[in-house]
């Protein structure tokens, strides 16, 4: 009697054991398989930031350096604003804008975002879904930095700070 119940015994613990050490290796397993999909989420949303111009207009001094500017200034917003009849605007702080919101949020927003000129708001309404979470993943992992730009003017009214003007010009017909 004594032995057989120490044998159900040995023979339980032992079961319990492979199967927590399995499942400890399948969390292992399963975790390792989502930081490989977040990094590729990263790595892809880099390229999307990359190749659709976002930093020409959201970092200080991308339109001239281009790469120069290192990565962990990019999308910091720029306080230099865009005159035109829609009033004068500002390149947001997209690292903070994107740190206030969840990736839900974020996709939402994107729906419907709809602001002043020059920002390419059609350009955020029609990515596809997997894009925008690619971006949301990248600019989360930069983190929030920097201030915020300063807040948009109504036409009409002079800024405090830099701006450009955007305004047609018609060569005059002699
Ligand atoms: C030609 C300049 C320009 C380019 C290029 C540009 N933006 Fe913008 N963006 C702006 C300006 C200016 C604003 C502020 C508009 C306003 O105040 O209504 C803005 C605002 C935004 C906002 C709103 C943020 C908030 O907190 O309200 C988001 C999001 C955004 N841009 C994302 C992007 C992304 C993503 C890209 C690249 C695909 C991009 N922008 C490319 C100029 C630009």
């Amino acid at each position: 009697m004594y032995p057989l119940v120490v044998l159900a015994l040995i023979s339980l613990v032992c079961v319990s054991f492979t199967s927590c050490s399995h499942d400890h290796a399948k969390a292992g397993e399963n975790k390792s398989k989502i930081n490989v999909e977040h990094e590729a989420r990263i790595e892809r949303g880099r390229y999307l930031i990359t190749i659709t111009g976002c930093n020409d207009c959201h970092t200080a001094g991308y339109m001239q350096q281009g790469l120069a500017i290192p990565e962990s200034e990019w999308l910091t917003g720029v306080g230099l604003g865009f005159k035109g009849p829609w009033g004068t605007s500002y390149p947001k702080n997209l690292r903070k804008s994107i740190a206030r919101m969840t990736e839900k949020e974020w996709i939402e927003y994107a729906r419907s975002a709809n602001g002043a000129p020059p920002m390419p708001w059609v350009v955020l309404q029609k990515m596809k879904d997997s894009d925008l979470r690619d971006i949301y993943a990248f600019v989360s992992s930069l983190g929030a930095k920097g201030d915020d730009v300063p807040a948009m003017l109504p036409p009409g009214q002079i800024p405090q700070t830099p701006y450009i003007v955007f305004e047609p010009v018609f060569p005059s017909s002699k």
